[in-house]
């Protein structure tokens, strides 16, 4: 006899997120095992088997789990605080040997926003913008609430419990806060700061996304690059998904867009299973200044593209996609599809007109007659 398959599916997730099932779990499994000793092993099977099906279709759900978090969130502000001011604190460490003079901070996938209020205690001088996905909230009140919706409602409530000069910090906060897709082909809400930024910082982000767009991090780097000033800094602090863990992989592609890898350190294992994704990584990179990204390139395995002009498959035009190889006049692109909450990866074989490269720094960081002189001395250097 088989798990029944919602628990069978909370097994999965509770093994994938390195949890220990909890009691109800345990009671269905025993009671379902009908006292046979073997069961265990058939439970283990049906796992693994679901877990391969979910690869192959490389969109496993891990909604259950995100969205339980998300409703405790939503409801318990002190739980909340105590849980991710722990989290802010390690953060800044990490973060405080590399932040330069005044400026901005960009926070990517803030959630609550009680990570970001903590650097803006930390840093005054600095203005730090919370940012997330734009879900709106849903009419009915029993709903959860989740992205910019939630980041505005736990700000504005954190500036109520706050005397001065926080409640002030904490409001300004809440009206500077931005919806930042960070899979959207450009940033838009954040373009004003473009190459103005001290640090950009994107933590726990693949941590629940991963598993349905496991290339994001790439999104993450080439937009950063253009935010970020010359000598600013990038902090990611995430699970092991799409290469992260790989050092050459991330500085390949970091030196594409303009970043260089200062530091790309294992943290820790993120859970009791031996899935590679759930390794946690610290990684620190810092912008260098432009010359690299404005010399043409042409398009490579690894590179974050923007799709357009599909006719098989309109809905994944104005998507962006990292390529894999080049075979018979097509690449293979893997596309994040989907909006908001509900993406996945999409791989399809498009043909070279259809994409264009998301590579090159769009900043102005660097004056147009240096530009050119800087680009005659490294040709120089290449042709010597
Ligand atoms: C697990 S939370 C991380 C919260 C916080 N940064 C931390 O370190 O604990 C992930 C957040 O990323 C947001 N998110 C998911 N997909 C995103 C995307 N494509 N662009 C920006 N934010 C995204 C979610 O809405 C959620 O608030």
């Amino acid at each position: 006899m088989a798990l029944d398959a919602v628990a069978a599916k909370q097994l999965q997730m509770a093994m994938l997120s390195g949890q220990r099932p909890g009691a109800e779990l345990v009671h269905e499994i025993k009671r379902a095992s009908q006292g046979d000793p073997l069961f265990i092993n058939k439970v283990m099977e049906q796992v693994m088997k679901m877990t391969r099906e979910d690869e192959q279709q490389n969109v496993p759900d891990v909604d259950m789990q995100q969205d339980d978090e998300v409703d405790v969130l939503a409801t318990d502000i002190s739980a909340i605080r105590r849980r991710e001011e722990c989290d802010a604190e390690q953060y800044i460490k990490m973060l405080e040997p590399y932040i330069g003079a005044a400026g901005h901070i960009v926070d990517i996938g803030s959630m609550s926003g009680v990570i970001p209020s903590c650097y803006a205690d930390h840093w005054p001088e600095h203005a730090v913008i919370a940012s997330d996905l734009d879900i709106p909230k849903h009419p009915d009140p029993t709903r959860r609430v989740r992205g910019m919706s939630l980041l505005r409602e736990t700000l504005s409530q954190l500036a109520d419990d706050a005397s001065s000069p926080h409640r002030e910090r904490y409001l300004s906060m809440c009206e500077q806060s931005v919806c930042l897709d960070v899979l959207q082909p450009v940033w838009q809400e954040v373009g004003h700061l473009n190459s103005s930024c001290a640090a950009v910082v994107c933590t726990a982000l693949l941590n629940t996304n991963g598993f349905k767009t496991p290339h994001m991090w790439r999104n993450v780097l080439a937009g950063a690059a253009n935010l970020l000033r010359e000598e600013g800094v990038l902090l990611i602090f995430d699970c092991n998904f799409g290469g992260l863990g790989d050092r050459n992989v991330v500085e390949a592609f970091a030196h594409r867009v303009g970043l260089e890898v200062v530091e790309h350190a294992f943290h820790h294992h993120g859970g009791q299973n031996p899935r590679k994704e759930c390794d946690v990584y610290k990684l620190i990179l810092r912008r260098t200044n432009r010359i690299e990204t404005l010399v043409a390139h042409e398009h490579s395995s690894g590179d974050l593209v923007l799709i357009d002009g599909l006719k098989s498959n309109p809905k994944l035009n104005g998507k962006t996609g990292v390529l894999d190889s080049l075979e018979d006049g097509r690449w293979g692109v893997h596309i994040a599809a989907g909006v908001t909450t509900k993406r996945k990866t999409i791989s399809v074989r498009v043909k070279p007109e259809n994409i264009s490269s998301l590579m090159s720094s769009t900043g102005k960081l660097l004056d147009p007659v240096l530009v050119a002189d800087q680009i005659d001395a490294v040709m120089d250097e290449k042709l010597a």
